[in-house]
């Protein structure tokens, strides 16, 4: 059984505990959050032992195998850092953190001590886009041509935190839900990207953060996708993600309307997908086979890093106005899968 300790007791940390709770080699044992109200709120719902008062404290406690970093952006980093330090192997929630040296910092540290590193970019594990990645690689559609993901939602400005309204506490919209799109675009894609051009904005709000976003990034298997991330003030959500094949087209969403949809001869056919109990089920199952048989897990530090490194160089491109080349260059023969992954769980 693995042992697992969540550090912030905010809104999404439920997400995580239903989760667990669909898995039986897998518990929550402790909590930590700096207040007593969060951390006995979710103690009582779901018959969590132990509570800390600070993620140091937690750290501390041997009986802990695994921790679930879910806080501020801020806090990523420097939180994901000391519990691989302790030894403790991390499910860090997205955006992995606020730049590429503070990623470089969390793998180096998962590497040192031995432990799996995890990006809990969830969109990956819906039961939408599993089966929409497995009719991709059946090959029954063909060869990918090009995709277009979206995330356009309300962005509930009032009800915001104010660190996810700032880009210096790593807010905003690009960062807080386009890395959903560029984690899906880029995973759909199946490449690493080389080049982003895109244009970001604050546009529909008052606010020290982006609340748009579109981008165009170039893959290293010759092809290009766009992420679209757009939180307006009000408008109709869309989730979709659109990819197209050359013997058909691929579409799928998991908020709002769920389908997967293969649309062939000019007509949509609905496709089955799983729709579990809790929507981040197959994020943390993967984490716990990631540990448990010492495998890479699907969104593991170094592919979060490429995320981030996609995310950034679109933030650098709305500035200068310029397609922004990655670190790795334009060369397809520098293409790297960042760490050895299985077939199973590779992303190149
Ligand atoms: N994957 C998803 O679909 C998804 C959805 C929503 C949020 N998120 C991410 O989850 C993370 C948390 O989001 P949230 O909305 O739950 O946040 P939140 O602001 O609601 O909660 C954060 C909690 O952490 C506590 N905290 C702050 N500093 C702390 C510290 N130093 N030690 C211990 N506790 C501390 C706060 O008291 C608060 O209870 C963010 O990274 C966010 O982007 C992911």
């Amino acid at each position: 059984m693995l042992n697992v300790g969540i550090i912030g007791c905010g809104g999404i940390a439920r997400a995580h505990c239903e989760a667990i709770a669909c898995l039986d080699n897998v518990q929550v044992t402790a909590v930590a959050d700096l207040f007593e109200a969060p951390r006995r709120h979710y103690m009582d719902t779901y018959g969590i032992p132990k509570e800390y008062s600070s993620h140091t404290e937690l750290l501390q406690d041997d009986d802990i195998d695994a921790v679930a970093v879910v806080l501020g952006h801020q806090l990523h980093h420097r939180l994901t850092v000391d519990s691989l330090n302790a030894g403790k192997h991390v499910l860090v929630e997205k955006p992995m953190a606020l730049s590429l040296e503070q990623c470089d910092d969390m793998i180096a540290a998962a590497d040192a001590n031995d432990r799996k590193l995890m990006v809990g970019l969830s969109q990956h594990f819906y039961g939408t886009s599993l089966a929409a990645k497995a009719i991709l690689d059946s090959g029954e559609l063909g060869p990918l041509i090009t995709a277009v993901c979206y995330m356009s939602k309300n962005w509930g400005h009032r009800g915001r935190r104010p660190q996810y309204r700032s880009r210096y506490h790593g807010g905003g919209m690009w960062l807080s839900n386009g890395v959903h799109v560029v984690d899906r675009l880029t995973w759909v894609m199946a490449s690493q990207a080389m080049s982003v051009s895109a244009s970001i904005g604050t546009r529909a709000h008052y606010q020290a953060s982006d609340d748009s976003a579109t981008a165009f990034i170039r893959y290293k298997n010759g092809l290009a996708g766009v992420a679209v991330s757009v939180g307006f003030a009000d408008g109709m959500p869309d989730y979709s993600c659109q990819v197209i094949c050359a013997n058909g087209t691929l579409r799928f969403s998991q908020h709002g309307e769920r389908y997967v949809r293969v649309g062939k001869g000019d007509q949509w056919e609905d496709r089955p997908f799983e729709d579990p109990a809790a929507e981040m089920k197959y994020e943390w199952k993967s984490f716990v086979d990631a540990i448990e048989q010492n495998i890479e897990p699907p969104t593991h530090g170094a592919y979060g890093r490429h995320v981030m490194e996609i995310l950034f160089a679109a933030e650098q491109s709305a500035i200068t106005s310029e397609e922004v080349v990655l670190e790795s260059g334009l060369d397809w023969t520098t293409q790297t899968s960042g760490s050895p992954v299985t077939i199973e769980h590779g992303w190149v």
